[in-house]
């Protein structure tokens, strides 16, 4: 059966088909030590107590018809209220879409502002969703190399010079996947005016932002101020920071004149998000539920704590250190070369992290994601370990790299 163009434009996801070899050469290397997996971007916690009772009393109530569109209200308000108390942001509850996960949040957005040729700016490297998110919109992603020097995110000089007349808007993420790196204050409120300055969009995947660990770089683009914060829109999601990945929960704040567009857009899409992982997320906010999010948020500063200056220390090095999120996003130049890898080729089989990450998954039973889907213009040159594991899982890594270094 013919396939659409648009379905054949969409790129694998290189980190699932990795993901994929690693359990299949886990399978074939059983009776050697177990695979270590730091491949993929997962908290290693599951929901907290409150949060899976509440999705059990919520089954045995029967509490599973359809919410609204946009979500549950109670949900809706709890999440303003959290940006309240953990942000110091008043969002208005009206502004807030509850979404299947920040997927749909993105999709939703892209949606409703991108209409077909539209061009939208984004940072190389980035998530390689987005790119797909655009396309599907029948959109262009443009992505714009952006080196160490400035944290692996956008400036507003490069928004400024490389606005044409097809482009729309930009699509950023502060803390970011796959670097960990987040987008200092002054410039992102420079982005946001020049991007406001020629009445486009400026969408930000706060996904991470929860897990900052730096004071100044963990606020929402919504405080932005000259009102600039009315204008970005926020995607979010219970995955990373709640720690409730497979329930399929996010949600989009957005300027109040996008509800109605997005509403539409979501009645008919989706219907609305899963009705019991709503019900739950109402206990993500409890005290308990709270303080344990925070307990966790230490923890994996902690492993970043560690596991950062161990890889460099082992010459894998990590040009900037992470102030969120739980990636390190490791420079292998040096490793390939003392392996025999080509560090460069022009087939991303051929030579740099691709092969690399092959390499270590047979000599270690280690899994890490190769930068081929972050990364158009050096996709060889970088390796993202996952940071989300228990530390002694990341100590295990570290002496199984030394070993084999
Ligand atoms: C930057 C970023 N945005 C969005 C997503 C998708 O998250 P969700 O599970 O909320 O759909 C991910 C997942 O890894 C991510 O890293």
């Amino acid at each position: 059966m013919r396939v659409s163009r648009r379905a054949e434009r969409i790129e694998p996801f290189y980190v699932m088909e990795l993901a994929k070899a690693a359990t299949r050469l886990a399978t074939e290397s059983a009776g050697q030590r177990p695979m270590i997996y730091l491949n993929i971007g997962e908290p290693d916690f599951t929901a907290p107590p409150l949060v899976q009772q509440a999705a059990e009393r919520a089954i045995r109530d029967g509490r599973s018809q359809y919410t609204q569109a946009l979500g549950l209200p109670a949900l809706r308000e709890a999440i303003a209220g959290w940006y309240g108390t953990h942000f110091g942001a008043t969002v208005d509850p009206a502004r807030i879409v509850v979404t299947a996960g920040a997927s749909a949040a993105l999709q939703l957005a892209c949606l409703a502002l991108i209409d077909a040729g539209d061009e939208i700016l984004m940072p190389d490297p980035s998530y390689p969703c987005n790119r797909q998110f655009v396309q599907a919109a029948e959109g262009e992603a443009r992505m714009i190399p952006c080196g160490p020097d400035q944290r692996f995110q956008l400036s507003a000089e490069q928004v400024r010079a490389h606005w044409g007349e097809r482009t729309r808007g930009v699509l950023l993420a502060s803390p970011s996947n796959p670097t960990g790196t987040s987008i200092a204050r002054d410039e992102l409120q420079r982005i946001a005016t020049t991007v406001r300055e020629r009445d486009g969009i400026t969408l930000i995947d706060e996904i991470y932002l929860g897990l900052s660990h730096d004071a100044a770089y963990g606020q929402t683009a919504l405080t932005l101020p000259d009102g600039l914060g009315g204008t970005v829109i926020s995607v979010n999601s219970f995955s990373k920071y709640f720690n409730m990945t497979g329930w399929r929960l996010g949600w989009l704040v957005l300027p109040p004149a996008l509800v109605p567009a997005v509403e539409r857009l979501a009645q008919n899409l989706f219907i609305c998000p899963s009705a019991i992982s709503q019900h739950a997320a109402l206990a993500c906010f409890e005290p308990d539920s709270l303080a344990e999010y925070e307990r966790r948020r230490a923890a994996f500063k902690a492993r970043r704590d560690y596991f950062i200056p161990q890889l460099n220390r082992l010459g894998l090095t990590v040009p900037v250190m992470p102030d969120g999120a739980f990636y390190a996003w490791a420079d292998v130049r040096a490793l390939c070369q003392r392996w025999g890898i080509p560090p460069e080729a022009s087939e991303p089989e051929a030579g740099g992290s691709w092969p690399l990450a092959f390499e270590l998954m047979r000599r270690c039973q280690l899994a890490a994601t190769p930068g081929r889907d972050f990364a158009q213009a050096e996709p060889g040159r970088y390796l993202r370990f996952s940071t989300a594991n228990a530390m002694e899982q990341l100590q295990e890594a570290v002496a199984r790299l030394e070993a084999a270094w």
